[in-house]
C-alpha cells in the first residue's frame, strides 16, 4: 500500500524538477518550458559573439520595462544539430549592470559537459547597448 502511494508522488516530484544539462547550474534546469522571447530561431551573424542558431527563454516577463530579481534568461545556441552554447543572464539585486549576472558556456560535442567560455563584464559592456530593454536584446514576439 505504502509503495502504491510513493510511486505517483516520486513521479509527480521529478516531473517538477528536471536536470540541467550536464556541466550547467541548477538553476538553468527545464529552461525549454519557459517563455520563449523570439517567435523563429536567431540565425547566425557575421560578426556574432554567440555564433550559432539561437532560441532564447525567459523564467519571468519584464514588469515597468524591468525584469524582476531572481529572472534567468537562457540563450541556447545549436551547431551542427545539438546544443553547443548556454549564454544566460541572470537577474541579482546587485547595482552594477542592473543586477545582471552574465555567464556563457560551450561544448564541443552533443554528449560533453559545457564548460565556462567567459562571463562579465566582457558580456555586459556589449549588452549595456540594449539599456532600453533591461540589457536584454531579443524583444518578445
Ligand atoms: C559584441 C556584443 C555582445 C557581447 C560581447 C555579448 N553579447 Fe550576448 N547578445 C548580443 C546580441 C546582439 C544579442 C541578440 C542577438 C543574438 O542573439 O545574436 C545577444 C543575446 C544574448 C542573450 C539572449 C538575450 C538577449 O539579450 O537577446 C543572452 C542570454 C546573452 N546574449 C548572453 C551573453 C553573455 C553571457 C555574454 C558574455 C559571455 C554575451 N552575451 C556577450 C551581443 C553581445
Amino acid at each position: 500500500m505504502r509503495a502504491l502511494l510513493a510511486l505517483p508522488l516520486v513521479a509527480v516530484v521529478a516531473g517538477a524538477s528536471p536536470s540541467p544539462l550536464p556541466g550547467l547550474p541548477r538553476y538553468t534546469a527545464g529552461y525549454t518550458k519557459w517563455t520563449k522571447l523570439n517567435s523563429r530561431p536567431i540565425p547566425p551573424r557575421t560578426v556574432d559573439p554567440h555564433r550559432s542558431t539561437k532560441n532564447v527563454y525567459v523564467s519571468r516577463l519584464p514588469r515597468n520595462g524591468r525584469y524582476p530579481v531572481g529572472t534567468i534568461v537562457v540563450k541556447e545556441g545549436r551547431n551542427r544539430g545539438f546544443v553547443s552554447l548556454i549564454a544566460i543572464m541572470r537577474k541579482t539585486r546587485a547595482r552594477a549592470h542592473n543586477g545582471w549576472q552574465m555567464i556563457e558556456w560551450t561544448r564541443p560535442s552533443r554528449t560533453a559537459r559545457f564548460t565556462e567560455l567567459a562571463r562579465g563584464s566582457i558580456c555586459t559592456s556589449c549588452h549595456f547597448q540594449a539599456r532600453r530593454t533591461d540589457y536584454v536584446f531579443t524583444k518578445r514576439r
